[in-house]
């Protein structure tokens, strides 16, 4: 699956937020999109799954424009993306069972028996098999955040995932296993976009960097290169990590 944006600008009330973005990547790529709060990480995501709309260019994903496409349409194209949510917000009043099985029953027509063992294989597979009947309010930061990983991946197949913040107020251990769980959801097929503003995070899972700053992708490039520049921007955004990368 090829993604470009081409020319992208979009704005919130009289600020523009994106100022003419382009960019192509595929979905086999491990990306990371740096950039300090409010500069737009989420915004980029949300065009990319059209929850919202460009002012002006194009988004073609394998070659069709989404920006013109119907809800009805854009069905299938969202579903070729996992999206994990910055707040990862879980429904409060449903057990951890009831949050995975949500789109289980909301789109499909498994039978009580197979949205069970679904359910227990996903929690399974993100480690937290032992807290099914407990509710969101009982579990900790990390834990939610698998939750809602194995929520997210209770209906599709996709291919590419899409993480909107990941760690954010996890500690170091579980902000680890969250990093570990993406890698091992991706393969050589399919790959991830991590928005994020940990440089740990990007420097941990991605193969290609870009730094969002003042509506513009300032750098875009691999690991060597994202170490290296001496972008001036991208240097003060990485502060102390100066330091560590220098050593
Ligand atoms: N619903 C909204 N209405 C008005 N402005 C908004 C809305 N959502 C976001 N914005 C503004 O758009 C800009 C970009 O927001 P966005 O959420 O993409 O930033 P971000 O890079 O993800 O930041 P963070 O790291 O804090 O999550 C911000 O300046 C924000 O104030
Ligand atoms: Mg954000």
């Amino acid at each position: 699956m090829n993604i470009v944006f081409d020319k992208i600008c979009f704005s919130r009330g009289n600020r523009l937020i994106l100022n003419n973005i382009s960019f192509h990547i595929n979905n086999s790529e491990t990306i990371a999109i740096l950039g300090g709060s409010g500069e737009g990480k989420t915004t980029i995501l949300r065009l990319l799954m059209r929850l919202l709309k460009p002012d002006s260019g194009k988004i073609l994903i394998d070659d069709e424009d989404i920006t013109t496409k119907t809800e009805e349409q854009l069905r299938p194209i969202r579903r070729k993306f996992t999206i994990v949510f910055q707040d990862g917000a879980l429904f409060d009043s449903l057990t951890v069972k009831e949050n995975v099985a949500f789109y289980m029953r909301e789109y499909t027509h498994m039978s009580e028996e197979e949205i069970d063992n679904n359910v227990r294989k996903l929690l399974g597979f993100v480690g937290v098999e032992h807290a099914i009947n407990l509710m969101p309010e009982e579990l900790s930061g990390g834990m939610q955040r698998r939750v809602a990983i194995a929520r997210a991946l209770a209906v599709q197949k996709p291919l590419m995932f899409l993480y909107d913040e990941p760690t954010s107020d996890l500690d170091p251990f579980n902000a680890a296993r969250i990093r570990e769980l993406i890698l091992n959801l991706s393969n050589s097929k399919r790959g991830f976009i991590v928005v994020t503003h940990e440089i740990l995070d990007a420097l941990k899972l991605a193969r290609r960097f870009m730094f969002l700053k003042g509506g513009s992708i300032l750098f875009d490039g691999n690991k060597q290169q994202f170490l290296h520049s001496d972008l001036k921007e991208l240097r003060t955004f990485l502060g102390d990590w100066n330091e560590e990368i220098k050593k």
